[in-house]
């Protein structure tokens, strides 16, 4: 058997790898600001840029650095075919609701275009079909019914049963007119367009709360103070949650990308099946050069099998369907998925309309997170959003998703327990150099890990979000924690929220 290529040891995401961004300093005093916002993802970003344009005086902060989240990790399509998805919102919504939930992503695939060509923006941009595809006789029964429910909301699309990649499939539906882009080269343009209109951008600066009076201020961790008219927590899980409950309606899951050339030339399209497990494939051209995006291996953070068996999963499926000749980049995703699977984007809660959330894009963020700038921007400029009812987070949907609220309960109260009983006997000494196990030290449950020069890092394997165990995520070295999808670096330094404070050392 021919030996399998290696995969890159480490994860990188390709966008960030093929950009140079601008660096920013850390906020060192309290300031005013008309809008203050959190995180410098797509939302934040979009935001500052729409409101900046207004003359409104827009400070952005950073909790590391920009564009160094779910975005810098996206893969970029710009489509409003969220695989099968219209069919369900049309029973769980109503067909104005789902029509405006096509609309919303359409509007927002047009202000990406718009800006494109507004400030010349070289970005890779390029219009493509999308197709939900199946090979499994099972789902064409589903991929009929979603064909309907675009009819129904006149939605362009056609099923066919070939696509152009040398996939085995047994139906496709096809969404005309879809797009793909460079995210990363794009917000950069966005980035010194807001910076050109007075926007301050501050990175290595946390936000860990709101304080909630006449006009809201930004508490950072360092006790400075944001005071500001308008909040936009586009932090991706809202780092303040102003008591709408938002860890019990949302659950995150990773997902797994690798980038590689093969002997093929990319034949155009965007796809993504519809069964399990999740195959997603797009091309990007680096120097002249295809690059073959395969995505995939969808799990509940901090839960399922090795992260780096989730790799070699979408590495044997690019092998078998395509070929590869280079394995060039690696990385993972974080995403958020609502009860309901609609996006929250408004007020934080009914009571607090001058804190606003934008999360819950499930795995769709260029397009979801592109219209959540757009209708918080104009909810702060006092103008109609049309689709400020469809996003709204206080809304309640008396569907199924009212027993996946109940399942995604149990599994936390599940994991909140069962971290405590684990037991491992694993000794320290034994653990390989760039690898992680965990023990007891003085009865604590402890993480550690062990780096490539044999430096031990222990860390009290306790998430400071609300309690549950962190496990180790071998493929991106971190602690993920099973329950709200806090991640911390091997050090216990917080990657993604909704934690706010690093994981306790322990001495070893
Ligand atoms: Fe909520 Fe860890 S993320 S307990």
């Amino acid at each position: 058997m021919a030996e399998q290529i290696k995969m890159p040891q480490y994860p990188e995401p390709y966008w960030r790898d093929s950009v140079s961004l601008p660096t920013f300093p850390k906020l060192d005093e309290s300031i005013d600001a008309d809008v203050g916002i959190v995180g410098g993802g797509i939302v934040g970003i979009t935001a500052a840029y729409l409101l900046s344009k207004q003359n409104l005086k827009v400070v952005l902060i950073d909790a590391g650095v920009i564009l160094n989240g779910t975005t810098g990790h996206t893969t970029a399509k710009i489509t409003a075919q969220h695989g099968l998805i219209y069919n369900e919102l049309i029973e769980h919504f109503g067909k104005n609701k789902a029509s405006l939930y096509y609309k919303a992503c359409m509007e927002a695939k047009q202000l990406i275009e718009e800006t494109i060509t507004e400030h010349d923006i070289s970005c890779d941009f390029k219009k493509e079909d999308a197709y939900v595809f199946t090979n499994a006789k099972s789902y064409l029964q589903q991929l009929e019914t979603e064909k309907k429910a675009y009819d129904q909301l006149d939605i362009p699309g056609e099923l066919t049963n070939t696509i152009p990649l040398t996939l085995p499939i047994k139906s496709a539906l096809i969404m005309k007119d879809q797009a793909q882009f460079h995210p990363l080269k794009y917000l950069k343009v966005l980035v010194e367009q807001a910076v050109k209109n007075g926007a301050e951008i501050y990175e290595n600066t946390t936000a860990v709360d709101v304080e909630y009076t006449k006009h809201p201020a930004i508490i950072t961790r360092d006790e400075h103070r944001i005071k500001c008219r308008y909040v936009i927590e586009a932090s991706h899980y809202p780092f303040y949650d102003g008591q709408g409950f938002y860890p019990t309606r949302m659950y995150p899951e990773r997902s797994y990308i690798i980038a590689v050339k093969t002997p093929k030339q990319f034949p155009g399209g965007m796809y993504i099946n519809a069964e399990s497990p999740t195959r997603s494939v797009r091309g990007a051209t680096v120097n002249g050069e295809d690059l073959w995006l395969i995505v995939g291996e969808n799990h509940k953070t901090g839960q399922g099998k090795s992260t780096m068996d989730h790799y070699k999963a979408l590495q044997d499926y690019a092998e078998t369907h395509f070929g590869i000749s280079e394995f060039v980049y690696r990385w993972s995703a974080q995403d958020l998925t609502t009860l309901d699977k609609v996006p929250y984007i408004g007020p934080v809660t009914g009571a607090q309309q001058s804190v606003f959330v934008a999360t819950g894009f499930r795995k769709w963020g260029m397009t979801n997170g592109t219209i959540a700038a757009k209708v918080i921007s104009d909810q702060i400029m006092q103008k109609d959003s049309a689709y400020a009812d469809l996003y709204t987070p206080s809304r309640f949907q008396a569907d199924p998703a009212i027993r996946e609220f109940t399942t995604a309960n149990a599994d936390v109260a599940k994991h909140l327990i069962k971290g405590k009983l684990e037991f491992t006997n694993d000794n320290i000494k034994d653990l390989s150099p760039d690898d992680a196990t965990i023990t007891r030290v003085n009865g604590l449950r402890t993480g550690v890990y062990k780096d490539k020069d044999n430096k031990l890092y222990a860390v009290d394997t306790t998430c400071k979000h609300m309690g549950c165990e962190v496990h180790w995520n071998s493929g991106d070295r971190t602690w993920d924690c099973p329950c709200h999808g806090s991640r911390y670096t091997y050090t216990g330094e917080v990657v993604e929220g909704p934690a706010k404070e690093p994981l306790n050392k322990v001495e070893l």
